[in-house]
């Protein structure tokens, strides 16, 4: 297969040096393995800036041939807007939860849909039937729409490495924005995000600004299923290990290690997440509190310069330069410097001796969406079993429970995780690495890729109804012309949601004159049979149709009414689960406010389409769950609906009593139209030859789709 891997960066500068990020070395070392497996790929993104415009094309030749990598080329003035502009300055701050650092402007958001086409145009050219698009980052959230858009049926992923806000965070965003953000990810089959917190906030943010609900974690979006769900990226672990393992490595380890001081180490790119300034606060705290260590450890601080043309980092890099020098003033002497800061990047192997070789390191960002130099430190350890100290807040803390845990905000915290860490025995050190050596082996970054591979095409082939095809206008007079072939046309009716619109409340879904209408205008028909099929009580019904030659069939299949004549129940049972089943509504009913219990004489229904989305979605499942644990050999069954449960005497339902009906039925044509799950059953208990009518979106056992109530309307009115 090809992999066509977008991200805003591509993995190279323009003169050939790997880019640094989580994103890049970790995608990178997943390509390496990708291509040994014999697939293909191609990597589009931003080369970096570039000296001057007439090498262009050279460059785009050199990237293609040497590293299959697609340049996007941004004229400047726009990539600052974009970069700068809405994804630095905007939705990095607010998803780091730096909101007094985030700035909104809807010019730079225009930027961002922009580039975002340009990406998009990019793709488009190169992209061939059978390819897997997987979209990387906050700075491409529209992308997969605008790619769905035009590619209906192309494989797309997409993984997000930062955090996902919560939504009282997300909805700092302008309404246009939130909006155009979720339907932008939207468009993808799978959306991957670092923990199950974050899956967990953007869910919410859908559900609260989008109005779809998931089903753990699947979303219905026009006839697709998109998983959204948790992927904790890692490393490639046998990369740093064996390199931690090799001469080459033991000798430049000996040479950080000379002076035998304890290494308390400290790498990140240059960015207010990290919490850099902090840990200095925190180092200072320790060397204050513990004299006994100065003069024997030495913390080696390495920045690697990030985002430069932005305030807040020229800004912040300032505050690092001041209290290094304050913090050497202050304890260092002629022999000894307590930090050795370095402002620049390192090489693998550099990087790996220098996590070799540590005693310590601290990795306490304020937010993080993963943070692999955490793994990588844990990954290269051999004999010195270099204790980790990290930030709860940084989305790897939910797989490394071993480490030494603390709160970035507070620096008594840390600084006592710095004393702890360089005195604890050798024995517990050796015991809390193996932990962790072990599972971040076995969820290395190839694990993270092919899980997500593997639920991306599950979300395809999620599908499972997706023969119900859209009604077309041209499809009507045929079945018309076909039902005429046949001495009589059954319809079989549901009323909520399928000849009337669902209202707030189910007293106000009253049938108007044009429903009436119509139903009287059918019913004249000696070839036509009209049955309505409703969970609706004998009582609505009877008060609103029982002047029109129909058949009125009530909660769901358990009364029968024939024109002209009384209901009989099709049904004889004493019900008793219902009583116990009852009080659970009632308790709910009292949780959540504006949700009501109604009950039917073999069924009890809890409505929750008046309550609080959130709430209501939560509890229903909760509900859900309740109840069909002591379902088992209880006497009912329990069916989720729209926005409803309804819970049901074992035995009736829509399915039973449409083949009642037809029994004695020949040389009959049968239309059945439907909105709701009760609505399946009939669907899939009728003969095949039947044409069977879902109304709206979700997965249906119907053969056809009509959009809403008006539609259904329209349809009948053809038949008179
Ligand atoms: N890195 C590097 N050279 C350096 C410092 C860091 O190659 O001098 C790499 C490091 O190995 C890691 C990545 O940069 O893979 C940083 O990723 P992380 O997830 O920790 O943070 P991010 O920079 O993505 O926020
Ligand atoms: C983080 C982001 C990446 C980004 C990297 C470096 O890891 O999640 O998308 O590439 O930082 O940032 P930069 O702005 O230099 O690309």
């Amino acid at each position: 297969m090809r992999l066509i891997l977008v991200s805003n960066r591509l993995p190279v500068t323009p003169q050939g040096k790997p880019t640094i990020g989580g994103l890049a070395t970790g995608l990178s070392r997943f390509l390496d393995h990708w291509k040994k497996s014999g697939n293909e790929s191609l990597w589009v993104g931003w080369p970096g800036p570039i000296d001057s415009e007439d090498g262009k094309s050279e460059l785009e030749k050199k990237l293609r041939t040497e590293h299959n990598a697609i340049p996007v080329f941004i004229k400047q003035k726009l990539f600052d807007q974009f970069y700068n502009g809405f994804c630095n300055d905007t939705l990095w701050p607010l998803f780091h939860y730096f909101t007094s650092l985030t700035q909104i402007t809807r010019d730079s958001f225009e930027s961002y849909k922009e580039v975002n086409q340009i990406y998009a145009d990019k793709v488009a050219g190169i992209y061939e039937d059978g390819d897997w698009i997987w979209v990387h980052d906050y700075h491409l959230m529209l992308l997969p729409a605008i790619l769905r858009k035009k590619f209906p049926k192309a494989k797309i992923s997409f993984f997000l490495h930062i955090p996902f806000p919560t939504f009282e965070i997300f909805r700092f965003l302008s309404t246009q924005i939130r909006s155009s953000i979720l339907q932008g990810l939207l468009g993808s089959d799978l959306i991957g995000f670092h923990t199950q917190l974050y899956t967990q906030y953007f869910l919410r943010s859908v559900l609260r600004i989008l109005g779809i609900e998931n089903n753990f974690g699947i979303i219905p979006v026009e006839g697709r299923s998109v998983i959204a769900g948790s992927y904790p990226m890692g490393i490639d672990y046998n990369r740093f290990s064996d390199f931690a393992n090799t001469a080459a490595c033991k000798r430049k380890t000996f040479k950080i290690k000379t002076d035998k001081m304890k290494i308390i180490l400290s790498v990140d790119r240059l960015d207010y997440s990290k919490g850099v300034l902090q840990r200095l606060v925190a180092f200072d705290l320790f060397l204050k509190q513990n004299p006994e260590w100065r003069e024997k450890c030495k913390f080696i601080l390495i920045i690697v310069p990030s985002r430069t043309g932005i305030r807040s980092y020229s800004e912040m890099k300032r505050a690092i330069d001041e209290k290094v020098g304050l913090i050497n003033g202050d304890y260092g002497n002629l022999n000894w410097s307590p930090i050795i800061y370095q402002y620049k990047g390192f090489s693998f192997e550099d990087l790996v001796s220098y996590y070799n070789a540590s005693d310590t390191i601290l990795v306490t960002p304020f937010r993080d969406g993963m943070n692999l130099i955490a793994k990588e430190f844990i990954a290269s350890q051999t004999e010195t079993n270099g204790i980790l100290i990290l930030s709860e807040t940084a989305g790897a803390s939910s797989e490394l429970g071993e480490a030494i845990l603390v709160n970035p905000n507070d620096v008594q915290e840390i600084a006592d995780g710095i004393r702890i860490a360089l005195t604890m025995p050798e024995a517990e050190r050796q015991k809390r690495n193996s932990f962790l050596k072990k599972r971040i082996h076995k969820y290395n970054i190839n694990y993270w890729a092919s899980e997500i591979l593997k639920d991306t095409n599950k979300s395809i082939s999620n599908k499972t109804y997706s023969k119900t095809t859209t009604l077309q206008k041209d499809d009507w007079k045929k079945i018309i012309s076909d039902c005429n072939s046949k001495a009589k046309t059954i319809f079989f009716l549901d009323y909520d949601g399928t000849l009337r619109e669902l209202q707030r409340k189910p007293e106000d879904a009253y049938p108007t004159e044009e429903i009436l209408n119509l139903l009287q205008t059918l019913a004249k028909e000696d070839k036509f049979e009209i049955v309505i099929i409703s969970g609706r009580t004998k009582t609505f019904l009877e008060s609103y149709f029982n002047e029109l030659p129909i058949h009125l069939i009530a909660e769901h299949g358990v009364w029968w009414k024939q024109p002209n004549e009384n209901w009989v129940s099709q049904f004889q049972s004493q019900s008793l689960w219902k009583e116990e089943i009852k009080h659970l509504l009632d308790e709910y009913e009292a949780r959540v406010p504006g949700s009501f219990v109604e009950e039917k004489d073999f069924s009890l229904v809890w409505h929750y389409r008046n309550a609080d989305p959130e709430a209501g979605l939560k509890y229903s499942k909760e509900l859900l769950d309740e109840l069909f644990q002591i379902s088992v050999n209880s006497g009912f069954i329990v069916l989720p609906g729209s926005k409803i449960i309804e819970i049901r005497e074992f035995g009736t339902g829509k399915g039973r009593i449409v083949n009642v009906f037809l029994e004695s039925k020949n040389d009959v044509s049968v239309i059945a139209i439907g909105d709701d799950t009760t609505d399946e059953e009939m669907f899939q208990s009728l003969p095949e030859s039947s044409i069977t009518i879902k109304v709206g979106l979700g997965d249906s056992f119907a053969k056809y789709r009509l959009a809403h109530p008006e539609e259904v309307r329209d349809f009948l009115k053809m038949f008179v």
